[in-house]
């Protein structure tokens, strides 16, 4: 007996003992859904099932997109919506690569000081609640360019499983019933009466959205211009402008997504593709990926003294660029090549040292307060042709401002925050902007969206994206090393514990089991300020990766609901 309990405290030592070089434990890999051929992973459920059905039947990534998206609208409303907007990164099974926008923009009413006083003050919950905070939304706009472009299954094939969703209803989990429990009050106060989702609203219950149904089946009928011209839109500006706001009927009309060229750059033996401007989010997490490339990090070991050290320094630099120089590019110029050059970002990387932190007011300058957590979400979609799509899609704050068209069955945005109110003072997120980022009719507001496919050796190996905010770009960064620099499983990387620096507010903020109480002291000898409580999670990634043998591995975080489906 007393020899076998020693056996086993031997095999324990030995398989779960940490690797010379890393903070992860060696125990056995953890991996998640693995498929043969193609996969959806997003953050609920049904809509990874409605996507993983429409390829079953024949369709491709981009009809799937069509399918997830409006799921996570009926499922998720969180951050999956109609209201709101989003991009997509694809890569087809031949190669090429591209990528969408459907970002919200600024109505033609927008001015630069929409949102600030008499005295030049922001006004406290303008830019974030209520219909004065909406921008005009891109969801579907999107899915049908996608569709459009891509697509092979009709419509109907795609919208008819995610109608009947809406109308046999639902189950809400607990994650979901403490959230909507949590904006019960809100949802109340800023639409001055109880709505669809409220506190009697029960985890294991049955909800259905009969309005959303409806307006899904116009949409399947007549096409996107029942969003953008039709009786739908109509619905919605009469609402939009009943509330106060100033969203109009050619602000729809003049909606169009945008097909973009992707941010492209090279990590060691990884080609990176990612989402250009307006979102931030290729540029910041290439700019940051090519400052660390020439560090040891796989010998420093996963988040250790060294390897925190040079990811925050180089994801401070990053930020203070984004903040002073990335925008709407059909409104404002953006050195990016310089800002993605070698030289460049060399020099960024001069006043870095082992010995000490660079105090952000040395880089550049700016006071930040707090945070609010809020949503946005994720999903990665790998099809049986080999087609790959990542997508991030938002609503910009959990159910975005808040306003829910009750009529049509879904959430409006709060995008309008996503723009600078006001240089130099923060956003929601704590990100100060400029200039580059001030708000004008027709302007796209900046992101930190960054959905993001990876290639190595000239094939797909992953397809990777999260909500977060400002803490995206740095999640899909760590995301990636995970698996390349410290060899985790999909499901590893997604799930390890993640860290995240700005530039403004000078303070690395950690999810409460990333660092040691060790490691924590070392950091704070060194003049880093760690932050603990500004969220309970960073992030929640969904993604998947093309394995050595060719199957998929599926990484659904498990922060969230998020869940693999293949096949
Ligand atoms: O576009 C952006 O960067 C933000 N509106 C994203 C918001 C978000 O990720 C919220 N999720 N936590």
């Amino acid at each position: 007996m007393k020899k076998s309990l020693l056996l086993i405290a031997f095999i324990f030592a030995f398989t779960s003992c940490k690797d010379s070089n890393s903070n992860i434990k060696k125990t056995v890999k953890r991996n998640g859904l693995i498929t043969q051929k193609a996969m959806v992973v997003s953050a609920r459920a049904e809509a990874s099932k409605i996507g993983s059905d429409i390829l079953k039947k024949g369709g491709n990534a981009f009809d799937a997109m069509m399918g997830t998206e409006l799921a996570l609208a009926v499922t998720y409303p969180y951050a999956g919506n109609l209201g709101g907007g989003g991009f997509m990164v694809y890569r087809l099974a031949n190669g090429e690569i591209g990528s969408l926008d459907y970002r919200e923009k600024a109505p033609l009413a927008a001015t630069k000081n929409m949102y600030l006083d008499a005295d030049g003050n922001v006004i406290e919950n303008k830019s974030t609640i209520g219909a004065y905070a909406v921008g005009v939304p891109g969801t579907i706009a999107g899915v049908f360019a996608a569709h459009k472009k891509f697509g092979k299954l009709p419509v109907k094939d795609i919208l008819q499983p995610v109608i009947d969703l809406a109308n046999n209803g639902f189950v809400i989990t607990e994650k979901q019933q403490a959230r909507i429990n949590d904006k019960d009050s809100i949802f109340k106060a800023v639409n001055g009466k109880e709505i669809l989702f409220s506190n009697k609203t029960k985890a294991g219950e049955t909800l259905k959205n009969i309005a959303l149904a409806e307006t899904l089946e116009r949409i399947m009928n007549n096409g996107k211009d029942e969003f953008y011209k039709g009786e739908t839109a109509q619905k919605l500006v009469n609402f939009i402008q009943d509330k106060g706001g100033i969203i109009t009927m050619e602000d729809l009309a003049l909606y169009e997504a945008k097909w973009r060229d992707p941010v492209t750059f090279n990590y060691k033996d990884l080609r990176v593709i990612s989402m250009a401007p307006p979102s931030s989010g290729g540029i910041c997490l290439a700019q940051i990926m090519k400052m660390i490339e020439h560090f040891d990090l796989k010998s420093y070991g996963h988040n250790s003294l060294k390897t925190t050290q040079v990811i925050v320094e180089a994801e401070r630099r990053a930020y203070a660029d984004r903040s002073h120089f990335l925008g709407d590019p059909d409104f404002v110029e953006m050195p990016l090549k310089t800002l993605l050059s070698d030289v460049y970002l060399h020099e960024r990387m001069n006043s870095f040292s082992f010995e000490k932190a660079t105090p952000s007011d040395s880089i550049s300058h700016g006071n930040i307060s707090g945070y609010e957590s809020s949503e946005t979400t994720h999903y990665s979609i790998v099809d049986q042709f080999g087609n790959a799509i990542s997508v991030t899609t938002t609503l910009n704050g959990a159910y975005g401002s808040k306003l829910f068209v009750d009529e049509l069955g879904f959430f409006l945005n709060n995008e309008m925050d996503d723009f600078s109110s006001k240089p130099g003072v923060p956003n929601v997120y704590g990100l100060v902007g400029t200039e580059a980022n001030s708000i004008a009719p027709q302007k796209r507001m900046l992101s930190s969206m960054t959905p993001t496919i990876i290639e190595k050796d000239g094939e797909l190996y992953m397809v990777v994206g999260t909500p977060g905010g400002s803490t995206i770009i740095t999640s899909v960064l760590q995301t990636i090393l995970n698996v390349e620099e410290f060899g985790m499983t999909m499901q590893e990387a997604v799930d390890a514990p993640r860290f995240h620096h700005q530039w403004l507010p000078d303070e690395i903020r950690v999810e409460a089991t990333t660092f040691s109480e060790k490691l924590k002291k070392q950091l704070a000898t060194k003049g880093y300020f760690i932050n603990e409580n500004a969220t309970p999670i960073t992030a929640k990634v969904d993604a998947i990766l093309v394995l050595p043998n060719g199957k998929l591995e599926g990484g659904a975080d498990h922060r969230g609901d998020d869940t693999a489906v293949g096949f």
